[in-house]
């Protein structure tokens, strides 16, 4: 008798983290759809575009028409622009990592992609262990570093970010470390940022801390548990950043 309680919050905990993760699954998978319908349907068609506008600009100039030529040349260029533009945004939606790239590779795509058009310096630093994870495990920590990295940058207007990959007492830390302004005294009701993260850490076995720094900014540190067979090894601690 004494025990039932404790099975039934055992359950519902249970079924709350199944829901849960269908939640985070089918989210994903919105956003996987919108990341490829941009890619390769937006993207492509704008890509055409520009090849045509291209040629009109050649012909423009062959024919001794400056003026024209040159408002030509100057639509390829903002195309070429709004091609990049929708082409990170729809690797924002489907991160490398998320296709299967090993999670050093996303995370240092992930650091590239913020200090090449977010107005903030991002870089990677890691101690050089082999994580060899579970694509799903991979997945998770990817968007839990995007939207550590997406905070930052929204809220606390960090101008520098470190994405740091480490494997300390056997496990896996994830953390995001921001010089922004900090956490406010109390935060809004309305994000579900913060949340989603954690219930991405505990998808993948994990715990996650968000703490503000006694100086400034925040950091956000995931831990989870490597597998047995993936005892990363040794090595010397690397910083990625924007060459
Ligand atoms: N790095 C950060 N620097 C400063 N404040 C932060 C940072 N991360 C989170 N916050 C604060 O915590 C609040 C909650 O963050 P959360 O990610 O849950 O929601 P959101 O970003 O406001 O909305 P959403 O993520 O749902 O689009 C933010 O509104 C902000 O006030
Ligand atoms: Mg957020």
């Amino acid at each position: 008798m004494l025990g039932e309680p404790a099975a039934a919050s055992a359950c519902d905990r249970a079924r709350l983290e199944t829901l849960e993760r269908e939640i985070l699954a089918i989210a994903d998978h919105e956003r996987q759809c919108l990341g490829q319908e941009l890619h390769d349907g937006l993207c492509q068609s704008l890509a055409g575009i520009a090849a045509l506008t291209a040629v009109l600009a050649r012909n423009l100039a062959v024919n001794a028409e400056p003026g024209p030529a040159a408002a030509a040349a100057e639509i390829v260029r903002l195309l070429n622009q709004t091609i990049g533009e929708a082409r990170d945004l729809a690797h924002g939606l489907w991160p490398t990592g998320l296709n299967g790239a090993g999670l050093v590779d996303a995370l240092d795509s992930l650091a590239r992609n913020v200090s090449r058009g977010q107005g903030a310096f991002c870089a990677l630093v890691e101690d050089g262990s082999t994580f060899r994870l579970h694509p799903e495990t991979t997945a998770h920590l990817v968007r839990i570093a995007q939207e550590a990295v997406r905070n930052a940058i929204t809220h606390g207007r960090a101008s520098e970010i470190e994405i740091r990959l480490a494997c300390i007492d056997g496990s896996g830390s994830l953390s995001i470390r921001d010089n922004g302004i900090g956490l406010p005294e109390q935060n809004g009701d309305d994000g579900i940022g913060l949340h989603t993260m954690s219930y991405r850490a505990r998808a993948i076995g994990g715990s996650l801390e968000v703490a503000a720094q006694p100086g400034r900014g925040v950091v956000v540190t995931c831990v989870f548990s490597l597998p047995p067979s993936d005892e990363p090894s040794e090595g010397a601690e690397n910083v990625r950043g924007p060459s």
